[in-house]
């Protein structure tokens, strides 16, 4: 069997930032509550004109680069998003198009935060079975369109932003991807979701009058669903591997609150210090987030041949998942 290496990342994020001190004069916040219950100081807006596929193809461009590939040698595009351009085509026929990457077969994938766990998983496979060679997995978002602007229990949380990563099966003995976990309770559905605008409840006067084709969640409850499934994916992943939280040189981890990472890393006996934070600057940008970050402590040289990572996410389905990678 092949194993599938990360031989690209890249990231973009829109220009326009919007800070905690902003949000105080659009809901009833403040800066304080935001970063003592979130970590989040400031998140990324997209320009009114960008819609997700052109933050993926920013991002997916870096990738490819880093790679120090073409994109007419892609074989496969995953974009995991929960917001693509239209609602047909996907929004990887869109991003296909403008990389130029006639060759690769291309779909979107929607798991919500927890997407480019997925996409990396799927896309795995596929270099495993040797059916592609090279494969881009892109995280897009952009949370800013669907969210309700008046609620302050989630607005003050996302931002827009897109990461990618290019794979390619290795020749390096065991560097790679080691594993894949995947998990969904679709019961706990209901507590992070959109609740209009889809074949249950179309998009209507009412459903917009409502705020139903908005995000609606209960935070608590993700909270705990969160902390509780997150450490117990990366338990498993580290078993399955015959590895110890002693052997993670680096957590990349979905950067919804400070305050999840901190609580399942505490409870793994990992140390915070090994986990790469963004979500000051950035928020959640859920699917982006991933590989995002991956991105940032690649290009920081943060990453050293060798060193294990443990990867986990989740979000809204309830999905999650957990992937351990040898740089
Ligand atoms: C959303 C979250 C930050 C709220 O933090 P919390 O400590 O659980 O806060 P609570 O929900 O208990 O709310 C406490 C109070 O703050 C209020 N509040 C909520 N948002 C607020 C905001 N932006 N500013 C000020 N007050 C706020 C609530 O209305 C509540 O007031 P009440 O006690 O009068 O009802 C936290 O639950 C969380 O991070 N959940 C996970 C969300 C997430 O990650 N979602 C994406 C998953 S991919």
């Amino acid at each position: 069997m092949l194993r599938t290496r990360i031989v690209g990342t890249g990231a973009y994020a829109p220009e326009k930032v919007l800070t905690n001190l902003e949000l105080e004069s659009m809901v009833e916040t403040s800066d304080a509550w935001i970063r003592e219950r979130t970590g989040i100081v400031e998140r990324r807006i997209a320009a009114p004109e960008q819609a997700s596929s052109d933050l993926a193809t920013a991002a997916a461009e870096r990738a490819l680069e880093n790679a120090g590939i073409t994109a007419d040698q892609l074989d496969l595009i995953i974009v995991a998003t929960v917001t693509p351009d239209t609602p047909l085509p996907s929004c990887a026929a869109y991003v296909q198009a403008k990389l130029g990457a006639k060759n690769a077969f291309a779909f979107d994938l929607v798991a919500a935060c927890a997407g480019s766990l997925y996409g990396l998983s799927v896309a795995d496979q596929f270099i495993q079975t040797g059916k592609v060679k090279h494969a881009l997995v892109i995280g897009v978002e952009l949370l800013s369109r669907i969210v309700d602007w008046s609620d302050r229990n989630t607005c003050v949380l996302f931002g827009d932003a897109a990461g990618a990563m290019v794979l390619a099966p290795g020749n390096e003995g065991d560097r790679g991807v080691l594993s894949t976990h995947l998990y969904l309770d679709g019961d706990a559905a209901g507590i992070l979701h959109i609740p209009g605008g889809g074949s249950r409840m179309p998009a209507s006067p009412e459903v917009l009058e409502q705020k139903l084709n908005k995000v609606h969640m209960n935070g608590r409850e993700v909270y705990r669903f969160a902390v509780r499934a997150l450490q117990d994916s990366v338990r498993t992943a580290l078993q399955a591997n015959g590895l110890t939280a002693a052997d993670v040189n680096h957590v990349v981890a979905h950067q919804a609150n400070l305050r999840i990472i901190e609580a399942v890393l505490s409870r793994l006996d990992i140390p915070l210090e090994r986990c790469h934070l963004n979500l000051d600057r950035y928020g959640n940008t859920s699917s982006a987030s991933v590989p995002m970050t991956l991105d940032e402590a690649n290009r920081a040289g943060a990453l050293k041949p060798g060193d294990v990572i443990a990867m986990m996410a989740i979000g809204a389905g309830m999905a999650w998942g957990s992937a351990i990678v040898r740089w």
